[in-house]
């Protein structure tokens, strides 16, 4: 009897222990199964007409693609009704994520409602959308570049009539970026030794606007001390409308992007700064967020920021102010450009 009780508990622990291995293998199983099952992610560009969003889409596919995602990008080019469309049809699609670069922070909200209400999660990429509820946002410190943009100027100029050439009205970053341009002029501009005499938006921060803004001030025969653009693009626009007045490369003019036409700018002298954000850094990042979430993972983040409806979960990433004196150190280092085309190509 006793030695009967003995073998029916043996079989007992057997038998449970059997069950606990199952159970668990079937466990891990799923979570693996899990992870491995394909998640679909839209990558939504409201914009693709400076360089560096080619950099981003592409970093951003490489990057989820390794991950094991599949992506499906979309472009409209500062059409935003084009946009809320394309997003509509990503939902359609059965994506599990959509990452988003809205044409407008805030006219792409329908697009996000549309996007939440079938469970799609969205990420605000570089651009934050306002009043929705996007799940996460992910952009470089932007009052941090327009900080670094205006610093660089004053270093070189501390008074005098200066130009701010803002960025699109519609993007929230142009808010941000001359937030922290002002924070940096504004005891100068309130004792009087800057007179900002040029504070314009630029609508799809079109080069061509920056031009003309310049250039009418300019033809009026009023004289400028300094420009900040909100970047190269600007930038260009502006030191094209000076060259015309025989005046590029006899003021300061900042910028950001990092763009390789900026760079080389920089080195002929026609442009004094750029602020380098790199690229690779905001697109990695995004791309493992937007696969996490796919996967029903929920990503921790420090940073919210109030986008007028929720506080939302936010990544910043650190820019870096780019003059002649730290090419090699920043941009060449990091292989965004290589010397060759900084200093080779001749510039445009
Ligand atoms: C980005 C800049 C870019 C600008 C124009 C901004 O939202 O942060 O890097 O130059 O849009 O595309």
């Amino acid at each position: 009897m006793k030695n009967k009780i003995i073998l029916l508990l043996a079989l007992l622990i057997i038998i449970s222990g059997t069950v606990y291995l199952i159970s668990d293998f079937l466990k891990n199983s799923s979570e693996f199964s899990q992870e491995a099952k394909p998640v679909v992610i839209g990558f939504s560009m409201g914009t693709t007409r400076e360089e560096r969003w080619f950099t981003d889409r592409d970093l951003f596919v490489k990057k989820a693609q390794e991950l094991g995602a599949l992506v499906s990008v979309t472009l409209s080019d500062y059409d935003v009704d084009k946009q809320i469309s394309q997003i509509e049809g990503l939902v359609k699609q059965g994506v599990n994520v959509i990452v988003i670069i809205p044409a407008d922070s805030q006219k792409i909200a329908p697009a996000i409602k549309i996007a939440k209400e079938a469970g799609v999660k969205v990420i605000a990429y570089d651009r934050l959308i306002g009043d929705s509820d996007i799940d996460l946002y992910i952009s470089f410190d932007n009052v941090k570049v327009g900080q670094m943009e205006a610093q660089n100027i004053l270093d070189i100029v501390d008074n005098g009539r200066f130009a701010y050439i803002g960025g699109s009205p519609d993007d929230n970053n142009s808010v941000l970026l001359k937030e922290g341009s002002m924070k940096v002029l504004a005891d100068k501009i309130a004792s009087g030794d800057i007179d900002l005499v040029i504070d314009e938006p630029t609508p799809n921060w079109d080069p061509e606007e920056a031009y003309k803004t310049v250039k009418d001030y300019l033809k009026s025969g009023k004289k400028l001390d300094a420009i900040i653009a909100a970047n190269d693009g600007t930038a260009s626009g502006a030191i094209r409308a000076l060259a015309e007045f025989n005046l590029d490369g006899k003021i300061p003019v900042s910028g950001q992007d990092a763009e390789l036409a900026a760079l080389q700018r920089i080195v002929a002298g026609t442009q004094t700064c750029t602020v380098y954000k790199p690229i690779a850094d905001l697109a990695n990042k995004a791309a493992e967020l937007a696969v996490a979430l796919a996967r029903g993972m929920n990503p921790e983040t420090v940073n919210f920021t109030d986008n007028g409806k929720i506080q939302v979960p936010s990544y910043f990433l650190e820019p870096i102010a780019v003059t002649k004196n730290n090419l090699n150190d920043t941009v060449i280092k990091d292989g965004f450009h290589t010397y060759d085309e900084i200093y080779q190509t001749p510039v445009k």
